[in-house]
Parts: structure tokens; sequence; C-alpha cells
């Protein structure tokens, strides 16, 4: 059985992510989103959604995470986390699908995410494993 993460790990995580997004350049969506994640190591890496004058070009908040801890030579991770303003009528935001693939890339499927929500001065955390929100990857080249 894989180590759970601590309350205070969590809250740790999820802080990181919480401050990243105040860094979001989203002004076309005007939706920020901050992620972080936690390396093998404990060492905390963020990112947040960075929006482009031509839409298709934006990057979300989970990918600019996870490339900045594998660009700086992380390639094991504990878990990862995101924050978002409350969508009326969803409980929670999750990952869009091609960040879910990237985390496969380098996530094994037991990764926690978790998904945070701010709404009238709350946080609220939700939890899901990896392999609930990505079933089925692609993975036929991955390096096991
Ligand atoms: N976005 C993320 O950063 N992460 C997600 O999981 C979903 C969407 C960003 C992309 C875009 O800047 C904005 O949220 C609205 O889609």
């Amino acid at each position: 059985m894989k180590k759970q993460l601590t309350k205070q790990e969590i809250t740790r995580l999820v802080d990181a992510a919480q401050t990243a997004r105040e860094n979001s350049y989203s002004p076309y969506s005007k939706f920020k989103v901050g992620a972080a994640v936690l390396t093998s190591d404990d060492t905390i890496f963020c990112g947040t959604n960075i929006e482009n004058s031509s839409y298709g070009l934006t990057v979300c908040a989970e990918r600019n995470a996870i490339f900045a801890a594998v660009g700086a030579g992380h390639r094991r991770f504990k878990a990862l986390a995101l924050v978002t303003q409350k969508v009326p009528g969803e409980k929670f935001c999750s990952p869009c699908g091609a960040c879910r693939q990237v985390m496969s890339e380098f996530f094994p499927p037991q990764t926690p995410i978790y998904m945070a929500v701010l709404d009238k001065g709350q946080r609220i955390v939700y939890t899901k494993l990896l392999k609930e929100i990505m079933p089925f990857p692609f993975d036929k080249f991955t390096e096991k």
C-alpha cells in the first residue's frame, strides 16, 4: 500500500497551488487556475494557466507545474493539487484531457489529485486518484 500524504502535506501543496493561481494570466477566460506538484523528494513545483490572444496556445496550470518539475530534472511524483474558483452547478473543476495524459506519463495510477474549490472565503478540497480520472491513458511508448 502506498503511503498517504498527511493533512499537513496536503495543505502545503494546496497552499502552493493557491499562491501560484495569483499569477494566472487569463484575460480571456478570466478563469484562474493554480497547480502544484509534489516530487518524490518532497519538492514543490508550481504552475498557473497562461493564455494567449491566439486562444489555442493557452497552457493549463497543471502542465506548467509538471513541465517546470520535469525541466528541473524530476521524474517521480507523489501528488498534484489544483485550485480554482467555484463554478455554478459544478462541485469541483477537474483537469482537462491533455493534462491527464501528461500526468499519466509521469504519475503512477494511484497518485492523488487534489482539486480545491474557492467558494465564499472557504476552500474545499476533493480528492480523486489519477486512475479514476484517467482510466485508459495512451501509454504504448511510456517508459515503465
Ligand atoms: N485550465 C487550466 O489551467 N486547467 C484545467 O484543468 C482546465 C482549464 C485553464 C485553461 C484556460 O486558461 C482556462 O482555464 C479556461 O479554460
